[in-house]
């Protein structure tokens, strides 16, 4: 069996050895443009070039080394009825989780006055905590909203989730769909975004969105950066409608030094790694799902290409 390897990573030759431990029959061919791999039996990519899947004529699956697939459907080129399964938690669901609730308490603690504090070398209790003032709301209830809102809802605050079939999930309250978007919004102070991109979910962080929320808000997005107009965050914290915004996904990565969110003083960014791949995590599940399809089952993880996750 033939696997080919497509990914930005510069050593991706370290991925070859994991590979080989759970796989030891396959062929690993890390992705040269000079020499393809036409007789590829499965490719595992992460942002590749867009010629990658022209010379291959035998795939029989796509695996992407990561949980959002809006750049790999991007892709001209990409084959149009080969199965492309994501990457599912793998190790992401609780770093995404801890990412957020750090941050989270950090707003909810006053952890910066006492950093603040600490430098001016003063001693002073601040308010304790009253967690219903600080009512949070999840855009997203995959496996990583779900971790993320039943983390934060097991620390005792008020979650809410919102989704786009309001799936149930104990301990925190539901909105489904369109009809149910306002009223979560008016009732969320801590907005963290976990959605999938899609043409549905594009531009959702914006004015409109940041002004139906509860006073002093802070927005957390971790999602994608096209869920979010820049601009109107900006304008939204100018205005005061939001007091602190953490971003870890932006509309070009790396972010343009020159952009406005790198220097203001309300914005914390983070390059893009709430939730790292896990090499050993991301291997094992790629390749129980390649054994389960050489057996002739059914893995999941696989992708709805209308649906757009
Ligand atoms: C990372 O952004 C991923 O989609 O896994």
């Amino acid at each position: 069996m033939k696997i080919l390897f497509a990914t930005e990573d510069p050593k991706a030759e370290r991925w070859k050895a994991p590979l080989l431990e759970q796989l030891p029959q396959a062929d690993i061919h890390i992705w040269d443009a000079a020499n393809p791999a036409t007789d590829a039996d499965y490719a595992i990519v992460w942002q590749p070039p867009a010629e990658v899947f022209a010379q291959t004529h035998s795939l029989k699956a796509i695996f992407n080394l990561g949980a959002g697939v809006d750049a790999l459907l991007k892709l001209t080129g990409l084959p149009d009825n080969l199965p492309i399964y994501r990457l599912e938690d793998a190790g992401m669901s609780a770093q995404m989780a801890e990412y957020v609730a750090y941050y989270v308490i950090e707003a909810s603690r006053d952890m910066a006055l006492y950093r603040e504090q600490q430098a001016d070398g003063v001693w002073k209790m601040l308010r304790p905590i009253r967690r219903q003032d600080w009512p949070i709301g999840v855009l997203g209830l995959g496996q990583i909203g779900k971790r993320v809102a039943t983390t934060l809802a097991g620390l005792d605050y008020p979650v809410a989730g919102w989704s786009r079939s309001g799936q149930p999930i104990e301990g925190v309250e539901s909105f489904a769909g369109q009809e149910q978007f306002k009223s979560f919004l008016a009732r969320t102070r801590v907005l963290i975004n976990t959605l999938p991109l899609t043409p549905e979910t594009r531009d959702l962080l914006n004015y409109d969105t940041f002004s139906s929320l509860l006073p002093d808000a802070v927005v957390i997005n971790v999602g994608r950066g096209e869920h979010l107009v820049d601009h109107d965050m900006i304008r939204a914290i100018d205005e005061g409608l939001i007091r602190h915004s953490v971003l870890d996904v932006f509309r070009q990565e790396p972010l343009p030094i020159e952009h406005p969110f790198w220097r203001h003083p309300s914005i914390t960014l983070t390059p893009h790694v709430s939730a790292r791949t896990l090499r050993d995590e991301t291997v094992q599940q790629i390749c129980d799902k390649i054994k389960l399809l050489e057996s002739g089952e059914s893995p999941s993880g696989l992708i709805d290409r209308q649906r757009g996750y």
